[in-house]
C-alpha cells in the first residue's frame, strides 16, 4: 500500500470510528457476532501462547478469541487511534484486562518472529493493498504450527442472491452510511472494496504463496462472509 492509499484508509476508519459497531449490526442484521465467533473457534486449535488480533477495531474479534481461550493474552493491534480509543471502554466494561491495545501497522508488525500461537484478523485483508506483504508479515510473526486465521467479506455466487447482494450493497449501504456515520464515501469505499478483491480461491492461494500451509477456507452468511486458516 502507498503511504498515501494507507494514510487514507486510516482516516476514513477514524472517520467512522463512532459509528461504526452500530453501522455493522444494522448492515447485517446482527449477524456480524456470529461470524467472528467462526473465526475465533478456529484458534482454539492454536498452540498454547499469545493471540494478535491484527486491525482490531473496536476488539469485538479480540473479545471473542478470549472467550474460547480464557489462558491466552491477545494483543489487539489496530493502525487507526480512533478505533482503539472505541475499544478501551468497551474492554473495560467486560472487566477485560488480558486485551493489550496497541498502535501499529500490519504491514509492518513491530513484533519479533515466531512471537504468537495464532494471527486473527476480521475485515482487514480486502482493505490490504499489498496483500501478500500482509501474509508475510502474519506467517513472520507465527510460531511453527500457529495459525492464521481471517475473515472478511465475499461476493456470493448463488445466481440470484448474488444480484441481490450487490444492490442492497452497493445501493443501500452507502445511504444508510449517509444516515448513521454521516459517511456515504466510508459506505461506498466497503462495497467497492469487497467489489475489488480476489475470490476466496484467490485469498487461500495468496497464503499459501506466503508460507501457510494447509489452508482451508469455509464461506458463511449465504455465502457472504468467508473464514481463511493457514498454518506456519
Ligand atoms: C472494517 S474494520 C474491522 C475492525 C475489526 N477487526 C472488526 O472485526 O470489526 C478494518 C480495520 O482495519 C484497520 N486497518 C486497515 N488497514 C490496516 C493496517 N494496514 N494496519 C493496521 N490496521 C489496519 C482499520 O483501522 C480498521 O479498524
Amino acid at each position: 500500500m502507498t503511504d498515501a492509499n494507507a494514510a487514507r484508509v486510516r482516516e476514513m476508519f477514524t472517520r467512522i470510528a463512532r459509528r461504526y459497531d452500530v453501522m455493522n449490526s444494522l448492515m447485517t442484521g446482527g449477524r456480524h457476532h456470529a461470524w467472528r465467533r467462526l473465526a475465533a473457534d478456529a484458534v482454539v486449535d492454536a498452540p498454547p501462547g499469545p493471540i494478535l488480533d491484527l486491525a482490531t477495531g473496536t476488539a469485538d474479534l479480540a473479545l471473542a478469541v478470549r472467550a474460547v481461550r480464557p489462558a491466552s493474552r491477545v494483543v489487539a493491534a489496530d493502525f487507526s487511534e480512533a478505533m482503539l480509543h472505541e475499544a478501551r471502554p468497551k474492554l473495560a466494561r467486560r472487566g477485560e484486562r488480558r486485551v493489550r491495545l496497541l498502535a501499529g501497522d500490519a504491514l509492518a508488525l513491530p513484533f519479533r518472529d515466531r512471537t504468537f500461537a495464532a494471527v486473527t484478523s476480521a475485515f482487514l485483508v480486502r482493505n490490504l493493498d499489498d496483500l501478500a506483504g500482509g501474509l508475510t508479515e502474519m506467517r513472520r510473526v507465527v510460531m511453527s504450527g500457529g495459525l492464521v486465521v481471517t475473515l472478511d467479506i465475499t461476493r456470493p455466487t448463488v445466481v440470484g442472491w448474488d444480484r441481490v447482494f450487490g444492490i442492497y450493497f452497493a445501493r443501500v449501504v452507502p445511504v444508510l452510511g449517509a444516515l448513521v456515520a454521516g459517511d456515504r464515501a466510508a459506505y461506498t469505499y466497503l462495497p467497492d472494496s469487497v467489489a475489488r478483491f480476489t475470490s476466496p480461491a484467490g485469498l487461500a492461494e495468496a497464503m499459501r504463496r506466503a508460507g501457510l500451509r494447509d489452508v482451508r477456507y469455509r464461506r458463511a452468511g449465504l455465502g457472504t462472509i468467508a473464514v481463511h486458516v493457514g498454518v506456519a
